[in-house]
């Protein structure tokens, strides 16, 4: 085990050279026109695997890619050898706005002990930390304690769409004891986490059709409903001034937290006027009752993403708009359901639709909530490999964002997932300027390096 730790330290410069050839890729899945560079980083990931040893394979899918490596299966079999299975995904989100980047996206910067670049983070960095972790087993002839596959998707952020064929098609060659994920957070690098609680998500897409082209907004105003305005007001009647979600029957089915929960929240670190500034607020909102921490990992929350409508270029345009358009989402918790969310929303969205106007909704990708137990034999193994490899106490927390796929591997592999997080807040996922921490690339290769151990004792 020294050995895989020696050589995890000699190699570091090499492997941040190596996150930066990764992070050039503009792998952004939700963007037609990137089709080309997420398979060529498919590619580059099945190359890069091949040279450590892996025996891999890129799948076509529908959709994008997926790529599956697998270490040396050895000939001899006597009972059961653990088997894991590493989760990650090379697709990124949109850079945009590409003004806001000090650098450009997808040149790497790195300034101090960060590395600047869309995915860097969300999730390159972290799907590499574990592939340079079995690089030195492999490398340095240590004998792995466990089987390991690593499974690394290009579809994560517009909903794993092609993974749940993918893993039907594949399900007894995936067979294993548990899914390994570093696609999740801690809240300082003086805290790393083992998350046991993710959101759901349902996505819509809301148009609001008006008149069959702009109209003259002097000559015709007053006579006809303005599509933006007949929006605006139907948003307004969403969510309510106490932050709550105003669909009726939105929360039937929401489990309440425990007060066991409430405690093990109060325990995690958080200042409010510290998170206030940090994110640039004047004052923090949520649904009254709960701490800011609950409120944004163990409610449900609904979310504007996106809002267009009318002219947007420079100087003034006196228009009626011939339509209005929201990206939508909501973030679902034990116990809702997608499908039913959907019907909710729909159902009070066309109640709430005035005549004057005619309402498109479009419902997107769909993930449950995830929730599994942290007080495992395979929680505890994960809760060791991060106490060895950061020097902290680790905590147990529920985060806010969504992994499309854990249920399914629940209900496909009858496996858990174990979510072992390497990203910081501060690290701005999703944001411009997204960057990973390098003392978290080094760290997670060393926790994924002492994991394999933990686990396979279990
Ligand atoms: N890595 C995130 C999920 C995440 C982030 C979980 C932080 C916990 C803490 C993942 O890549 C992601 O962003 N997922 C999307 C999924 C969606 C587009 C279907 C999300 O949560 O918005
Ligand atoms: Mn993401």
């Amino acid at each position: 085990m020294q050995a895989v730790l020696d050589y995890l330290q000699q190699n570091e410069s090499r492997f941040i050279e190596e996150l930066c050839e990764y992070v050039r890729f503009p792998s952004v899945s939700a963007q037609p026109q990137h089709k080309a560079d997420l398979q060529a980083c498919g590619e580059w990931l099945v190359n890069h695997c091949q040279k450590l040893g892996l025996e891999t394979k890129l799948y076509p899918t529908a959709g994008n890619p997926v790529v599956l490596a697998k270490t040396p299966r050895s000939s001899v079999r006597n009972g059961h050898r653990p088997n894991f299975i590493v989760y990650g995904h090379y697709d990124v989100q949109p850079p945009e706005p590409f003004e806001l980047w000090t650098s450009p996206p997808f040149e790497p910067r790195i300034e101090g002990r960060s590395l600047f670049a869309r995915g860097a983070t969300d999730n390159k960095g972290q799907n590499l930390a574990h592939l340079k972790a079995v690089e030195a087993y492999l490398k340095t002839g240590t004998e792995l304690p466990c089987d390991i596959t690593f499974l690394i998707e290009g579809e994560e952020e517009v909903g794993s769409r092609s993974l749940e064929g993918f893993l039907q098609e594949h399900r007894d060659e995936l067979a294993c004891d548990a899914i390994v994920i570093s696609d999740t957070g801690m809240p300082t690098p003086k805290h790393p986490a083992l998350t046991y609680a993710l959101r759901g998500i349902v996505s819509l897409e809301l148009t609001v059709h008006g008149p069959s082209r702009d109209l003259h907004s002097g000559i015709f105003g007053g006579t006809v409903d303005n599509p933006a305005m007949a929006l605006a007001q139907m948003l307004a009647r969403l969510r309510d001034k106490n932050g709550r979600v105003a669909v009726p029957g939105f929360y039937d089915d929401v489990a309440p937290l425990s007060a066991y929960e409430r405690k093990q929240f109060a325990r995690l670190p958080f200042k409010a006027s510290e998170y206030l500034k940090f994110l640039g607020v004047p004052a923090l909102f949520g649904e009254r009752g709960f701490t800011p921490l609950e409120q944004r990992s163990a409610r449900p929350t609904l979310e504007i993403n996106g809002l267009t409508s009318g002219y947007q270029g420079e100087g003034s345009k006196t228009i009626i708009p011939a339509w209005a358009r929201v990206k939508l989402t909501l973030r679902l918790v034990p116990n809702q359901k997608p499908a039913r969310v959907i019907k909710l929303v729909r159902t009070y969205l066309k109640k709430i639709c005035p005549p004057s106007v005619r309402l498109e909704i479009k419902s997107g990708h769909g993930a449950e909530p995830y929730l599994v137990s942290p007080t495992g034999p395979q929680a505890q193994a994960g809760l060791r490999a991060l106490k060895a490899a950061f020097g902290y106490e680790p905590v147990l927390m529920r985060e806010g964002g969504s992994i499309p796929i854990l249920n399914v591997f629940k209900k496909v592999l009858r496996a858990d997932s174990l979510l072992l997080g390497l990203g910081l807040p501060e690290d701005n996922a999703h944001s411009p300027n997204e960057k990973f921490d390098l003392d978290c690339f080094a760290k997670g290769q060393r926790m994924s390096a002492h994991l394999w151990q933990e686990l396979s004792r279990t």
